[in-house]
């Protein structure tokens, strides 16, 4: 029989109906006034999301090349930049500067540690010459469970004076958790489809400000694809350099359509209570956060496997006999945590649902549980709040 499926991994996330039934709309001409419209209504409707006037580009990629395009836009060989390392994503931008000859700074940190504003801040200081062209680091890093201070970042480096760029990775936080482009002073945030805009993957959305787009007037790394000035002047006339994933820009209209329904303020708030029930769940049954405290992500928690339990039994229970898909640890962290993606379409009986499957796939497993324990604490802080 079919059953609904919960895939809990932190992205690609459900998709809502709303959202699937545009998915199966006929194509229309990318070069006719359909698209047109289509497209200036998802810029202004991103704009709201990434709180900007800046301007928003597009590109058929994962999140991964968008990574790639900040750098092949912004820099030169030989340029420096600084870049958080705690996690693989955080790390993926360095790999990437790298292999085009950028060279970087790494504030290197044990993944589930978050990178402090402090750090940074040395990192500047240091730089008397003020070589260092920009500053990158994600929102969220997905692999470990923790948010960095993006706020408090900004707001030091406005201070310091130093003409450093900060280049956010906003791809497992957009639209989840509270972001300001603007008001915070990001240079250029870098989302994806698949994550808060409950999308499926294959789209890329990048938000650059002024003092970016002057920077690039410098970089003499090699591009066509990301081409940040041809996708601009493609985007003026209301298409792109080439064929768009149409399909995609109909679903995420509808998107940006539900979450401006709900009220992104609400969306906010509704992924940290999300969040909360999960991880009071979590150490109710005696389970412990990976994740530094007081940086616990409000999209994806990260949990240490108890001992004596495998995670592809565990895993395997899940989802053959709950339907229930749920995010391992990724490279060092394979086998050592589990992760429970709850961001997007996600509301407060998947999170009862999702957590009672775990509770008793754990128990199945031998872990010492008074049953009843998850599904208590979901509903304990549910009931604390009037939303
Ligand atoms: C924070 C973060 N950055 C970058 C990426 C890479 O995105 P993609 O897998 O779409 O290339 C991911 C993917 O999960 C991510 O979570």
């Amino acid at each position: 029989m079919e059953r609904r499926e919960y895939l809990q991994i932190p992205g690609p996330t459900n998709v809502p109906n709303r959202i699937l039934r545009t998915l199966s709309m006929p194509l229309i001409n990318h070069r006719g006034p359909e698209f047109e419209k289509l497209l200036t209504n998802c810029v202004d409707g991103l704009k709201k999301i990434f709180r900007t006037n800046n301007d928003i580009l597009m590109f058929p990629s994962s999140g991964s090349g968008a990574l790639e395009s900040a750098i092949v836009n912004l820099f030169s060989p030989g340029d420096t930049i600084v870049t958080a390392c705690h996690g693989l994503f955080s790390e993926r931008v360095a790999l990437i500067a790298e292999r085009y000859r950028v060279n970087t700074i790494k504030i290197q940190k044990e993944w589930g540690e978050v990178v402090k504003v402090e750090d940074i801040e040395t990192v500047l200081k240091q730089d008397v010459e003020k070589k260092i062209k920009a500053v990158c680091l994600p929102q969220n890093e997905t692999t470990s469970g923790i948010v960095n201070d993006i706020e408090t970042v900004g707001k030091m480096m406005k201070e310091s004076g130093h003409p450093a760029l900060l280049i956010v990775d906003v791809v497992s936080s957009l639209a989840c958790l509270p972001f300001e482009t603007d008001a915070w002073g990001v240079d250029v945030a870098i989302t994806a489809s698949q994550k808060g805009f409950m999308l499926p993957p294959g789209l890329s959305i990048i938000a650059i400000s002024e003092r970016a787009w002057k920077l690039s007037e410098e970089s003499k790394l090699p591009k066509w694809y990301w081409d940040y000035k041809a996708v601009r002047a493609k985007m003026e006339q209301k298409q792109l350099p080439y064929t768009p994933p149409t399909t995609l820009l109909f679903g995420l209209k509808e998107s940006l359509d539900i979450i401006e329904e709900e009220g992104l303020e609400n969306v906010w708030t509704r992924h940290a209570i999300m969040a909360e029930a999960t991880r009071n769940s979590i150490t109710a049954m005696g389970l412990t956060l990976f994740s530094e405290v007081g940086y616990q992500s409000d999209t994806v928690t990260a949990i240490n496997m108890p001992d004596g339990i495998k995670f592809e039994e565990f895993s395997t229970i899940l989802r053959e006999k709950y339907g229930v898909v749920i995010g391992g640890g990724l490279q060092q962290l394979q086998g050592k945590i589990f992760r429970i993606g709850h961001l997007g379409s996600v509301h407060k009986l998947d999170i009862y649902a999702v957590m009672g499957a775990i509770e008793m796939s754990l128990f199945e497993l031998g872990y010492k549980i008074e049953l009843g324990t998850a599904s208590k604490a979901v509903a304990g802080t549910f009931l604390k709040y009037s939303f």
